[in-house]
């Protein structure tokens, strides 16, 4: 394959703010009509890198091709065929949800016509026929985001990059999104999305992970989890936090992470015996727990992506 059959493809991409090595070295390539998520911790990276494809920002260094077109210099040309939802709410809170639309359908081109056609459309396809005539700074989280996505496609881009667009959206309505990503990617868009949610990077076709600016893990959401470089292991216990307190110190232990009363516990992946070890500490230390190994999840990938390597481990 080369750079054109993919939607985004970026090599050496970097940008630095002052000291601050915000996008380090970043190779990238989004297969077209997929839907590829974005994880990483807070900082590490994920907005900046859409800035930079967008190209509402200049790399440091590094070069980046989207849909064919090379950014920032050519990204004049891409403004009819991408549509880029930021992290924050970025439409006009004095107008009105009609009034929005209006305006975005007229920064588009799309004359009267598709205009009124695609504000149709859109406005039934996220439930916003009820809310036209509302100041968008008087919507809820929820309904705000619908409107920011249904302002986003309503020019039919054929690449979307979103920026934590369901933030702020309860569980059901956060489903209903994604089914609508589905639409669109089955329709042929590429969708680059970033996410804290796990649930929702599990959906993806193909996940980044990003950790202070640089790319730590990148692959199909099932081949990573097969893949974690760690033994998972659950302990069931009353006493969670002193079971916590005698299994941090070992360094057989890569993280521990409590979830009400049972603990997911990390180890190396050449520990041997691993239930009984543990089941041995527990004996000796006369804690009670019931100790079980379980498969990986995405979020013991984002541990194991993110944690294990900090120096202070
Ligand atoms: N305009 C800027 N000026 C200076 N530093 C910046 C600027 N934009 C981003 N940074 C820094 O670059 C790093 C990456 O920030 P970025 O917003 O890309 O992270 P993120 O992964 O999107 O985080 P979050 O999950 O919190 O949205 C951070 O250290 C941030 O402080
Ligand atoms: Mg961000």
């Amino acid at each position: 394959m080369n750079e054109n059959d993919f939607a985004i493809s970026c090599r050496g991409l970097t940008r630095r703010f002052g000291p601050v090595t915000a996008v380090s070295n970043l190779d990238l390539d989004v297969p077209r009509g997929r839907i590829f998520g974005f994880l990483g911790p807070n900082g590490s990276g994920k907005s900046t890198t859409m800035r930079l494809l967008c190209g509402l920002l200049v790399p440091s260094a590094g070069r980046a091709t989207v849909l064919g077109c090379r950014v920032p210099e050519e990204a004049e040309k891409l403004r009819l065929q991408m549509g880029y939802m930021t992290q924050k709410f970025s439409l006009y809170e004095d107008l009105t949800v009609l009034e929005n639309l209006r305006f975005v359908a007229r920064v588009f081109d799309l004359g009267l016509r598709r205009m009124r056609e695609r504000i149709a459309v859109n406005s039934k396809l996220y439930e916003l026929d009820d809310l036209h005539s509302r100041l968008a700074g008087t919507l809820s989280g929820g309904q705000k985001q619908r409107l920011a996505l249904a302002a986003v496609t309503l020019h039919e881009p054929r690449l979307l990059l979103l920026d934590e667009p369901t933030s702020a959206v309860d569980p059901q309505s956060r489903r209903d999104f994604w089914d609508r990503l589905f639409e669109l990617a089955d329709e042929g868009t590429t969708i680059l999305v970033s996410t804290h949610f796990m649930d929702e990077a599990e959906r993806c076709h193909r996940l980044t992970f990003l950790d202070r600016g640089a790319m730590v893990r990148e692959g199909p959401p099932q081949e990573l989890m097969d893949r974690l470089e760690a033994i998972t292991v659950e302990v069931a216990t009353r006493m969670p936090r002193r079971t916590r307190a005698l299994l941090d110190p070992n360094d057989w232990v890569l993280a521990v992470t409590q979830l009400g009363n049972r603990l997911r516990v990390m180890l190396r992946p050449d520990t041997a015996s691993p239930v009984e070890r543990i089941d041995a500490l527990l004996k000796q230390a006369s804690l009670h727990g019931t100790v079980r190994r379980t498969g990986a999840t995405l979020e013991d990938v984002f541990v194991a992506a993110t944690n294990f390597q900090r120096p202070s481990r």
